[in-house]
């Protein structure tokens, strides 16, 4: 029998992931400030015999080193997320991200964890544009005047940090590089756009489109992405696995927009509003990012991920609707 440790385990993936590990039959042990995830995200789970809360955070290294204690697996989700939220807090997102790993390695390190998997970012391909990004490509990172760049380098250094612990001190690790993810109790609050057009659109509000719109992104349904991190988790072993985890299919932005609002059967119109107008500041926005599957589907089959961005959007729709 398993036990697990989810940091960010209150929040919109962890919180699926949470699902599945007791589905499958593990103890799980949440450890989570509450920042940006909602005690509601585990509501369908609140009681089970195998699941614990703790309420505090991964800087905190007492804290950490007792969630960890006996624990066979760490899932390490728990980061400062969210453009708006990165742009307006880059102190509390370079200190989440990097000491937070930090805790989070030394302590399962010295608690001789069996698994790790440490949730990176797409974000860490920076300005690359060569599409599809594969795993051993350079990461180009923008200048540190933009803001959004120093979530894209915390990401990176907590993959270094991650790969020294495995390399040196032999904590057997899966770094996934998660590409954008959508889902029921994801919210927009912080940036994420997907939760912002279907609330638009079933308020018959415009959607508002950042930039020109033609920037593409490629998304998953969050069912897929925590199978991936499961299986994938499972297969951690003496050499570090670096790991893309997203959908393929890209999709420009404005196209996005008219998609839900299709889907939702709306008639809100949809509204470009720049950068600086949406965060305060000038985003130094990718135009393309869609990860290469070749070492995931190894592991996952060609099939995964299984679920189509329309059947994703429909579920999303339908919940908000009711
Ligand atoms: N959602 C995406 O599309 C996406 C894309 C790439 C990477 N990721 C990564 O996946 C992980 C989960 O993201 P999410 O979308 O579920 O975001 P989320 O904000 O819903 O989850 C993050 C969780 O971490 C918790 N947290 C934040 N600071 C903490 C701290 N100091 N101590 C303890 N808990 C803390 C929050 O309360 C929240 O529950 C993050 O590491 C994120 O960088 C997500």
């Amino acid at each position: 029998m398993t036990t697990a440790l989810v940091t960010g385990g209150a929040g919109f993936i962890g919180s699926h992931l949470v699902e599945r590990l007791l589905g499958a039959g593990c103890t799980v042990r949440v450890l989570d400030d509450f920042s940006t995830g909602r005690r509601e995200n585990l509501s369908s789970v609140a009681g089970h015999e195998r699941l614990s809360v703790i309420a505090g955070s991964v800087t905190d290294a007492a804290c950490v080193a007792s969630a960890v204690r006996g624990a066979d697996a760490v899932y390490h989700l728990a980061a400062a997320v969210g453009v708006t939220l990165i742009v307006a807090q880059p102190v509390r997102t370079l200190e989440t991200n990097v000491r937070g790993t930090e805790t989070v390695l030394a302590e399962a390190s010295r608690a001789g964890v069996r698994r790790f998997f440490l949730a990176s970012s797409s974000e860490v391909y920076g300005k690359s544009d060569r599409i599809p990004f594969d795993e051993d490509d350079d990461l180009l990172i923008g200048s540190s005047r933009y803001c959004r760049w120093g979530y894209a380098c915390s990401k990176a250094v907590a993959e270094f940090l991650a790969v020294a612990y495995a390399r040196e001190r032999g904590l057997p690790l899966v770094v996934g590089r998660l590409f954008n993810t959508i889902g029921l109790r994801q919210v927009g609050a912080y940036g994420m756009v997907v939760p912002r057009f279907v609330r638009a659109a079933l308020a018959g509000e415009p959607l508002e489109v950042y930039g020109t719109g033609r920037q593409t992104r490629a998304f998953i349904d969050v069912r897929d992405m925590v199978e991936g991190i499961h299986r994938l988790t499972d297969r951690a072993g003496p050499e570090p696995l670096i790991v893309n985890l997203g959908g393929e299919r890209e999709i420009a932005i404005a196209d996005l927009a008219a998609r839900v609002i299709r889907l939702a059967g709306s008639s809100s119109a949809v509204r470009q509003v720049s950068y600086e107008a949406a965060y305060g500041e000038a985003i130094d926005d990718m135009e393309r990012r869609c990860p290469s599957l070749a070492r995931a589907r190894a592991v996952l089959g060609s099939a995964w991920p299984h679920i189509s961005l329309d059947a994703s959007l429909e579920t999303i729709i339908a919940f908000h609707r009711s």
